[in-house]
């Protein structure tokens, strides 16, 4: 059986903080911020606004935006995040009360700034067996309630922010083939524990806070992600310049236009949201495409490859078709 996104929304939190804000609390300046990440703003939940209160309120988007779709059989939810409000109950069920969904199994993924497109595989690959129809999958982040903010490499890049994306059967594969891989031995170059002060036998700090070695993750993207979006073009036997659009997770303005550069691709074709919601791990990819498909860039037949990733250190890439 095949699958297709039927349609994406999004939600972000109203408390718009700038790049002065930082200016204030740490030895930093607007400018190194935006020529170093391409970061002019980002948001910030409230203080008693959590990741599932961000979920709710894209899918109340999804439903007021698309007339047409409501939540009937809806069989799966899905939420990539790696700052649920707590470790159990789960976002996804969170979501499944709140909108009295009936039947829908439940389960938050944890891939870092990969949850969403981890979460578009799984919901094709679950399609594709035959045993669901009508997935949501979201991709919700409150960084900033994860964020040291006496570490001034880390805590400008952070934004907070929610996207959903329904999918469902279709008689097209609009969902083509995906792709997926992790460097484990990278783990503790970006990582957030709450307990443990160890991973993969190194010493960490467990104090709730995301710790980032932004150098070697930086280095370690801009090498994988040229190799893996030629991968996945391959797997699916369709050449960049078939591509309409590419959304990269928006880590950093600069490792897109380092892999635009190294893949010879347009700029003005790489989607980003890293602007104006900085860096919101799972949610930067459906920011992209909300920012783009409002502004009227994508339309009806485009093809788009996502590709997220980040701790672990992980990846997902896939094609879809709108
Ligand atoms: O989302 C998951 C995946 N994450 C990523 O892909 C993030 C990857 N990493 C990055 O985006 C970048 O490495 C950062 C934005 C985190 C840092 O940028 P950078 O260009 O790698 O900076 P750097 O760490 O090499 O630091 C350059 C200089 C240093 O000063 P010196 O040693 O050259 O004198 C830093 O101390 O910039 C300094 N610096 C700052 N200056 C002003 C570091 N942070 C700041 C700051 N403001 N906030």
């Amino acid at each position: 059986m095949n699958s297709k996104i039927t349609a994406i929304a999004v939600y972000t939190p109203s408390n718009r903080v700038t790049n002065e804000y930082f200016e204030k609390i740490i030895e930093t300046n607007n400018e190194w911020i935006i020529s170093r990440t391409g970061i002019k703003e980002r948001r910030f939940a409230e203080p008693d606004e959590y990741t599932s209160d961000l979920c709710i309120k894209a899918a109340k988007n999804l439903l007021a935006e698309n007339p047409d779709i409501n939540f009937d059989g809806v069989d799966f939810i899905l939420v990539g995040t790696t700052t649920a409000d707590q470790v159990m109950p789960s976002m996804a069920s969170q979501v499944q009360n709140a909108f009295n969904i009936q039947n829908a199994g439940c389960l938050d993924i944890m891939a870092a700034c990969a949850g969403f497109v981890y979460g578009l595989v799984l919901a094709k690959g679950m399609i594709a067996s035959g045993t669901h129809k009508k997935i949501l999958v979201f991709g919700a982040e409150t960084l900033s309630k994860f964020t040291d903010f006496t570490d001034r490499t880390s805590c400008i890049l952070f934004g907070d922010g929610a996207g959903v994306a329904l999918v469902e059967t279709s008689d097209q594969p609009k969902i083509l083939n995906a792709i997926t891989g992790t460097d484990g031995s990278h783990g503790k170059d970006l990582y957030l524990s709450q307990h443990a002060s160890v991973v993969n036998g190194e010493n960490i700090e467990p104090n709730g806070k995301i710790h980032q070695n932004g150098k070697v993750v930086f280095k370690w993207a801009i090498q994988t992600i040229s190799n893996k979006v030629g991968e996945l073009l391959s797997k699916n036997s369709i050449t960049l310049a078939e591509l309409d659009w590419v959304i990269l997770h928006s880590a950093n303005l600069r490792i897109i236009e380092a892999v635009a550069s190294e893949l010879n691709y347009p700029m003005d074709k790489m989607l980003t949201s890293i602007e104006f919601f900085g860096n919101t791990s799972s949610a930067s990819i459906p920011l992209a495409w909300d920012i783009a498909s409002k502004a009227g860039k994508i339309k009806p037949g485009n093809k788009i490859l996502l590709l997220g990733f980040g701790g672990g250190l992980t990846f997902a890439g896939i094609i879809v078709e709108v």
